[in-house]
């Protein structure tokens, strides 16, 4: 653009090619912006930080022509319920995809498969039921998930399995009850994690997680507040608050189903040995990781130690209390014995003395024993 002092000049010699130039050129320059970031008809842009906002329109539908090249795409309080699976295929610049507050109530397994440069994926306040266990195969770069308030009722082995750079994860609002550690394992990089308001089983599925959680907690993680809902005596509690000795009956059922499968399927510990992993994980100062059953081991002697000690002190105590009653009839006997002997004593004497000194000690012997 030129100064106005400067086109003061050339508008007064040559008015009209000025103005139909200046024209052609902001045309020219807002069509070559568009081909570069055309906004889907409705949306607003920001050709800036090549975002693209259609938040609140109404649709049921993603809109087929958002520029390639965006990286935010937001969709928030919109009417969608269906994704068709090649939807986002073109948009493998997408960083952040924000599709909270819709009506999505299933992801087709391949949905994110090309958004390899997803780094925060919102899925806040929708429908979703259940998860492909591939959803997030391809999203390595992923370092923000938010699935609260849906409807899941657990989540899939292995889902979470390519998301090593995944720092925040929100759980929160689901139907969640039970969780699995080994789900969890794979996210090395995770600083947050949100489970509140799901109305958790603290039951023996739980106690692994649990495992984590005190893990998670000691390496930094910030986790809310995992409050039970089930077994009645539990409900309302914290479960990393709950003392790990609520689950001992735990161990037992493992000891129980572990013989019985001892009993049919030839030979011990194969169990133990095939998830070395989990070896690595208890901060029971009991484990004592020596014979080749590593898994039953770490459990086994505690209850075991605290049946001997139990026995013992039993032991003990019922020593004590025989002997004490051995040590009371004994003196019985004794004393019993001399008195009568002295008794026996005071009449040989009796008739010898014949007088009524005699007579009144005796008398006075006899009350004091009676
Ligand atoms: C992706 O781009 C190709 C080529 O530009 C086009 O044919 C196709 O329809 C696009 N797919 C979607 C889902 O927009
Ligand atoms: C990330 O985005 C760039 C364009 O900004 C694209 O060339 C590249 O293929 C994308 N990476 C992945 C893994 O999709
Ligand atoms: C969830 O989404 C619905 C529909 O879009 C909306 O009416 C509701 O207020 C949202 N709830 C929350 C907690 O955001
Ligand atoms: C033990 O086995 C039974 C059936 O075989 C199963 O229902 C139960 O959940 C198992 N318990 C544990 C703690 O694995």
């Amino acid at each position: 653009m030129l100064p106005m002092s400067a086109g003061h000049r050339w508008r007064s010699s040559f008015p009209m090619r000025w103005r139909e130039a200046c024209l052609l050129g902001c045309w020219l320059s807002l069509c070559a912006a568009e081909s570069f970031f055309a906004c889907p008809s409705s949306c607003k842009c920001n050709s800036g930080n090549l975002e693209v906002d259609c938040s609140g329109l109404g649709l049921s539908s993603i809109p087929s022509d958002i520029p390639t090249n965006t990286r935010t795409f937001l969709f928030l309080n919109n009417k969608l319920s269906i994704l068709p699976g090649p939807v986002f295929s073109n948009l493998s610049a997408l960083q952040r995809l924000d599709l909270s507050n819709n009506f999505l109530d299933q992801l087709p397994q391949n949905i994110f498969s090309d958004l390899g440069n997803l780094t925060e994926l919102q899925l806040r306040n929708n429908s979703i039921r259940a998860l492909d266990k591939d959803l997030l195969q391809h999203t390595a770069l992923l370092r923000q998930l938010d699935l609260s308030i849906n409807g899941l009722a657990q989540l899939p082995s292995g889902i979470f399995d390519d998301l090593p750079a995944l720092r925040s994860l929100s759980l929160r609002s689901n139907r969640l009850q039970s969780l699995d550690r080994v789900t969890f394992e794979p996210l090395t990089s995770l600083q947050q994690l949100q489970v509140g308001d799901n109305p958790w089983e603290c039951d023996c599925n739980l106690r692994d997680f649990k495992h984590w959680m005190e893990w998670f907690s000691y390496r930094g993680g910030k986790i809310d507040q995992l409050a039970c809902t089930l077994p009645k005596e539990l409900k309302g509690k914290d479960m990393r608050m709950v003392p790990m000795e609520m689950f001992n009956y735990c161990s037992q059922l493992d000891d129980e189903n572990s013989s019985t499968v001892l009993d049919n399927t030839g030979p011990p510990c194969t169990k133990g040995s095939t998830t070395p992993s989990k070896s690595k994980s208890g901060p029971e100062p009991e484990v004592e990781p020596s014979v080749g059953c590593p898994q039953k081991q770490r459990y086994r002697p505690v209850s075991v130690r605290r049946a001997i000690g139990t026995v013992i002190i039993a032991g003990v105590v019922c020593g004590i209390v025989c002997i004490m009653m051995v040590v009371a009839a004994a003196y019985g006997c004794i004393y019993a014995s001399l008195m009568a002997k002295y008794h026996r004593e005071l009449k040989k004497r009796q008739p010898l003395m014949g007088d009524t000194e005699g007579e009144h000690e005796e008398q006075k012997q006899i009350s004091s024993v009676a």
